[in-house]
């Protein structure tokens, strides 16, 4: 092969292994540019006579026009590589599915607290909102709470900075406040017919909402829920909360398959106390018994506070924990799960 037959297969070669037009650039500038091979070939004629010239001069010229042309198709190759590249990137796949917004839905618990809502309210109870941030005196001391209870302590009570006793100070830790807030008002409006010794409309209601304790495990949340019941009326008896309960947890799991059983217990607001434990004959929870509420018959003291005299009114009320029914109704074994947020969790409640 002569000098200028390898110049051009040299050229070819650079090229090709030239990966992008600024490569390319450069083994262009070896061949062609300023000192490029082929240009060195053209200076090396200056010494040679007129009549070599003119035949050394035209085989570089065919070299020069080689390269060129391998240069030219190279350069081609490269921008039509480049067009597919950018092609691809941008391909639209028109069978891929649309971009869908995820749909919503409603966190297990807020579930529960409907299904709550909607059996106590077949039942004819009505459904009340109160506070999170309450005072002393709803929280604790309305409630026949004594100053010196263990559950006024810092170990189980959140207390709000700056609070005094008459102004909300503390995040209730339970819904009972709300049995002498909503009495109150239910007493005001009916206070000519209760002072004119005519029946009162009874009161009936299920107050569920968010509350607060200092614990934090598996099973206790510094924030849970909890759903109050009351009903106060002239002729209202522990037997009434029995048949109440019991439809109810009968409603809420969808079974007759279980019973209920009543604990004795202590809460300062109720006398006697109960709590209230269900157990399941059948099923993957069958044979334990599960604590689902406390309860009790309003205690003489608190149907005071709530401007009804006790002679006279008398009635039960009831907490339940709707985070825990949620739990055994689904089979969730952590209470954190519902607080984490995670959505592959959330989701399977749709
Ligand atoms: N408030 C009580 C608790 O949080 C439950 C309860 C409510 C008990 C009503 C009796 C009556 O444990």
């Amino acid at each position: 092969m002569n000098e200028l037959d390898s110049l051009v297969t040299n050229a070819r070669e650079s090229f090709a292994r030239s990966a992008t037009p600024a490569e390319l650039e450069n083994a262009k500038a070896q061949f062609l540019g300023k000192s490029g091979r082929v240009t060195e070939l053209m200076k090396g004629m200056a010494q040679l006579s007129p009549e070599e010239k003119k035949t050394r001069g035209a085989a570089i010229n065919v070299a020069k026009q080689a390269v060129e042309a391998a240069l030219a198709a190279r350069r081609q190759e490269l921008a039509d590589a480049e067009l597919q590249a950018q092609l691809k990137a941008e391909a639209l796949d028109v069978t891929l599915p649309g971009r869908q917004r995820g749909r919503g839905g409603l966190h297990p618990v807020s579930l529960t607290l409907e299904r709550i809502e909607r059996i106590f309210g077949s039942m004819g109870f009505e459904v009340a909102d109160g506070p999170e941030i309450e005072t002393d005196w709803f929280n604790f001391t309305a409630l026949n709470t004594p100053e010196d209870h263990p559950a006024r302590s810092m170990h189980d009570t959140f207390y709000v900075e700056g609070g005094t006793p008459e102004a909300p100070n503390l995040l209730r830790t339970h819904t009972s406040p709300m049995q002498v807030r909503y009495a109150v008002q239910h007493v005001k409006k009916h206070r000519g017919l209760i002072d004119a010794g005519q029946a009162m409309p009874e009161i009936r209601v299920i107050a569920p909402g968010r509350t607060y304790r200092v614990d934090s495990d598996a099973t206790h949340s510094p924030m849970f829920h909890q759903c109050e019941g009351l009903w106060i009326g002239e002729n209202v008896s522990f037997k009434d909360l029995k048949v109440v309960f019991t439809d109810f947890c009968k409603t809420f799991f969808e079974s007759d398959d279980l019973v209920l059983r009543f604990r004795p217990s202590f809460f300062p607001f109720t006398e006697p106390s109960a709590e209230i434990d269900i157990q399941f004959q059948s099923g993957p929870l069958a044979g334990k018994w599960l604590e689902v509420a406390g309860s009790g018959q309003v205690h003489p003291n608190v149907v005071r506070n709530m401007g009804l005299d006790p002679e006279r009114f008398i009635g039960f009320a009831f907490g339940m924990g709707p985070d825990r029914l949620t739990m055994l109704r689904y089979g969730v074994n952590d209470l954190r799960l519902f607080f984490d947020g995670d959505i592959r969790f959330l989701s399977q409640f749709q």
